[in-house]
């Protein structure tokens, strides 16, 4: 068989930065093709060869962009059979108040709460449907992220952000169920605090009381979604991992 013919792709939005880069490595390392979404343009001096024509520019709060993006990642995988063996839905915004405060019930903007749904809720559902016959193809499976805060206050990610998260947390179950028929596993990851430019100032003060006491990396995070991605998690579907120190406890 041709190496095409054999090599799984994984398409991952937010891959520019965070957990969303350590898990392009990740993916990388084991030999995939990854095809990476973000607002940033592919950068001319980033090292990683298979860049430019398997990285796709979208704004994922524009839904046309995203609906503009599915058609093009469609055809990008016609190449590799129309098949797509992972979907990992991983970009997220947590905006703050100007002086980094956090966004409550009270004072944030519709226009902020329909953005942060946007991103965090509506894009990754949209992926999904528009990717599903690629999907179905592979027998493949969708990674969520979410966080921990999307099942109790946290003190610097907002209202929005929080209730974003808990949404695409249920949507998780409820993919899990519709997409299960299909031979596509749906599954969920909630990191705690991650080091990464999304956490707040302060954070520190949070890490004194995580059982582990320190940071997760990002790389930490990527080892669970390749292994949620792998056939070693072949009977997991409709969970949501933890990965954060305790901090739930
Ligand atoms: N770090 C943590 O401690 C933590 C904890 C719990 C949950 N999480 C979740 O983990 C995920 C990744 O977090 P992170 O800390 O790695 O975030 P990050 O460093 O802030 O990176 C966010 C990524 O999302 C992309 N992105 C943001 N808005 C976008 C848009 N409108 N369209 C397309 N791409 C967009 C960014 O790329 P561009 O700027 O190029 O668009 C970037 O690649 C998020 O869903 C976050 O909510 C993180």
């Amino acid at each position: 068989m041709s190496e095409a013919a054999t090599r799984k792709t994984i398409v991952l939005t937010g891959a520019s930065r965070g957990i969303g880069h350590a898990t392009v490595k990740r993916f990388s390392r084991e030999g995939w093709r990854v095809i990476t979404c973000s607002r940033q343009a592919f950068a001319e001096d980033c090292p990683w060869p298979a860049g430019p024509e398997d990285h796709i520019k979208v704004d994922l709060s524009d839904p046309e962009d995203v609906g503009v993006a599915v058609a093009e990642i469609r055809h990008r995988l016609e190449n590799d059979g129309g098949r797509l063996d992972a979907l990992v839905n991983n970009a997220g915004i947590s905006p703050k108040l100007k002086d980094g405060g956090r966004m409550n019930s009270l004072d944030t903007p519709m226009h902020v709460w329909r953005d942060v749904f946007q991103v965090n809720f509506f894009a990754p559902i949209m992926l999904a449907r528009g990717l599903f016959k690629e999907l179905a193809t592979a027998k493949g499976s969708i990674v969520n992220v979410t966080s921990i805060a999307g099942t109790r206050v946290h003190p610097f990610a907002g209202t929005a952000y929080a209730t974003s998260k808990a949404a695409l947390g249920s949507l998780t179950r409820e993919m899990a169920a519709d997409f299960g028929p299909h031979g596509i596993r749906v599954n969920a990851i909630a990191p705690g605090e991650i080091d990464t430019a999304i956490l707040s100032p302060g954070t520190d003060k949070i890490v004194e009381t995580i059982p582990l006491r320190r940071l997760g990396a990002t790389s930490e995070v990527a080892d669970i979604i390749y292994f949620l991605c792998s056939p070693q998690a072949s009977y997991v579907t409709g969970s949501e991992i933890h990965i954060n120190g305790g901090q739930h406890v």
